[in-house]
C-alpha cells in the first residue's frame, strides 16, 4: 500500500477539484498547491492569457513541468486542471508519486455549473456543445484513480467527508 503524504485530486472542469482540495488540505493541516495557480504565478498572467498568446500546447508543457515540481513536495493536497490527465507522462507521475482522487460529475451538473463561466479558455463559444465533446474525448481518462467519487449529488463538504473516511 502506498503511503499517504501526498494527494492530488483530478477531474474533469467544475467537479470541485479546488474547494475540495482547500477543505481536504485544513482536514489535514497539509499544504495545498495548485498546477494551474502555480502557471499563474509564475508566468504573471492568467491561464486563459496564456492559451490566448501561446496556445493549449505550450500551456500543457508547463503544466507538465508545474506537475513535476509539485509532486516533489510532501504533506501536500495537489489540485490539477481538468486536462492533466491528456498526457500518459503526467498519468503516470500522478499514479506513482500520489494517492490520486478523481472527482467526476455527470454531464447534466458539468453544465449547470459552467453555464455562467467565462473564465475557462476551453469552453468559450459554444459551452454546452464544448463540455460534450471534451467529456467524449476524455472518456475514461480519470477512472484510474486510487479513488473516485462522484460529486453529481453532493456538495465539497460531503465529498471531502467521503474522501476522508476512504483514506487509508
Ligand atoms: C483545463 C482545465 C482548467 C485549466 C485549463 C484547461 C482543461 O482547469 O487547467 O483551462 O483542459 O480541462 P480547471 O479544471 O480547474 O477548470
Amino acid at each position: 500500500m502506498k503511503t499517504i503524504n501526498r494527494i492530488s485530486i483530478i477531474g474533469f472542469m467544475a467537479t470541485g477539484k479546488t474547494t475540495v482540495g482547500k477543505l481536504l488540505s485544513d482536514c489535514l493541516g497539509w499544504r495545498r498547491v495548485d498546477t494551474d495557480e502555480q502557471i499563474e504565478a509564475t508566468q504573471g498572467r492568467s491561464v486563459k492569457e496564456v492559451f490566448k498568446q501561446n496556445g493549449e500546447a505550450i500551456f500543457r508543457e508547463m503544466e507538465t513541468e508545474v506537475l513535476e515540481q509539485l509532486l516533489a513536495l510532501d504533506q501536500v493536497v495537489i489540485t490539477t486542471g481538468g486536462g492533466i490527465v491528456l498526457k500518459e507522462l503526467n498519468r503516470k507521475l500522478l499514479r506513482n508519486n500520489s494517492y490520486v482522487i478523481a472527482l467526476t460529475a455527470s454531464e447534466k451538473a458539468i453544465i449547470e455549473r459552467v453555464l455562467n463561466d467565462q473564465s475557462r479558455p476551453l469552453l468559450q463559444g459554444d459551452i454546452v456543445y464544448n463540455v460534450k465533446n471534451l467529456l467524449n474525448k476524455r472518456q475514461g481518462l480519470y477512472e484510474w484513480a486510487d479513488l473516485v467519487i462522484d460529486t453529481s449529488n453532493l456538495d465539497p463538504q460531503q465529498v471531502a467527508k467521503h474522501v476522508m473516511a476512504r483514506l487509508p
